[in-house]
């Protein structure tokens, strides 16, 4: 066996350290890794390194991907995957481990489908949305790294009586959005899984005024429309008068050095995906459910969604009064 190993889509932190782990416990059974470099555009540009276990040491605090990412459209079309299958095994590459998040396994599922070659996926995004585990990799930094500047804003929302919108990252999922409102005292969470409930909002800001309460913090994740927040903040500023500011953290969540919770499930998911090949599974994703290491069907993550949990929803508004 050779294997690919692969990062697609977003980066996150903690994806080097599974790229380690893949490395080290590849050699642990024998088996040569070489590095796609940029996802599915490497595969089809040809663009392939071997990587010896030297080649990962100190990179497992490292964020970002060593061995870059994209978000490629060309592998789209089926005759570009063919081409890319040709490219690979050329190379000699027959086995992938692909590092990524939903959209990065549908590539690997079409892979697996047309060509036959074995892929075993590794959940890395921050968004933390993928069926089938518990947490993704990068996303426990993800949502640390948000906290942080909450803390900070908080530090001026109280200062000043403000309310503060923020902004985090999640385009179609609210789990950064959930765990970040939930551990920064948020009076409110918006996410794209529920249609915004602005009237209660607003409402519950009156309330809790009328209470005594001088500022607040509402979390909101960035959803498909641009400028959501700001939408957000005009209707809540006109319908209460409150001073209101937006701020949107951008793309500082998917960067900086990998927690530690993120460095220990990247190594164990690296190492298990190896594992999982050495026994010929061959469209599978490793997960972590309830604390043990878990394989999926690969299908079963570009198809189905995880369920955001009601206990959490339900625990937001009671603390957030
Ligand atoms: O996939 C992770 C993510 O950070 C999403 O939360 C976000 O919507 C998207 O990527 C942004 O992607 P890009 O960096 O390509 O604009």
């Amino acid at each position: 066996m050779h294997i690919g190993v692969y990062t697609s889509g977003g980066d996150a932190p903690g994806m080097n350290a599974a790229i380690r782990a893949v490395v080290r416990s590849a050699y642990h059974h024998n088996i040569p890794v070489s590095a796609i470099i940029g996802g599915y555009d490497g595969m089809l540009n040809r663009n392939f390194k071997p990587l010896d276990l030297r080649s990962v040491a100190n990179t497992i605090h490292r964020g970002g991907t060593f061995i870059k990412t994209a978000r490629s459209t060309d592998f789209m079309q089926a005759a570009r995957r063919k081409d890319a299958y040709d490219n690979l095994k050329n190379y000699g590459i027959d086995a992938l481990i692909c590092i990524g998040g939903d959209g990065s396994f549908k590539g690997a599922q079409c892979l697996y489908e047309e060509h036959k070659i074995p892929v075993i996926g590794i959940p890395g995004t921050i968004d933390n949305d993928i069926f089938g585990t518990d947490f993704t990799i990068g996303f426990d930094t993800a949502v640390n790294t948000a906290l942080e500047a909450i803390d900070k804003i908080r530090d001026t929302a109280s200062s000043h009586s403000r309310l503060f919108i923020v902004e985090v990252m999640g385009r179609d999922s609210g789990y950064i959005a959930m765990d970040v409102g939930i551990a920064g005292g948020a009076q409110d969470i918006f996410i794209p899984e529920q249609p915004n409930n602005i009237e209660a909002c607003i409402q519950s800001l009156k309330d809790s005024r009328s209470r005594g309460k001088q500022y607040s913090i509402l979390v909101t994740a960035e959803g498909r429309k641009p400028g959501r927040a700001y939408d957000l903040c005009e209707a809540i500023k006109k319908n209460t008068g409150l001073d209101a500011k937006v701020c949107v953290l951008g793309h500082v969540q998917r960067g900086g050095a990998p927690t530690a919770r993120d460095r220990v499930l990247a190594s164990a998911m690296g190492a298990f995906a190896v594992e999982a090949l050495s026994k010929d599974y061959s469209h599978h994703v490793t997960g972590i459910k309830n604390g043990k290491m878990t394989l999926v069907d690969l299908k079963e993550t570009t198809t189905k969604q995880p369920q955001m949990r009601q206990d959490k929803l339900d625990l937001a508004r009671i603390l957030s009064v």
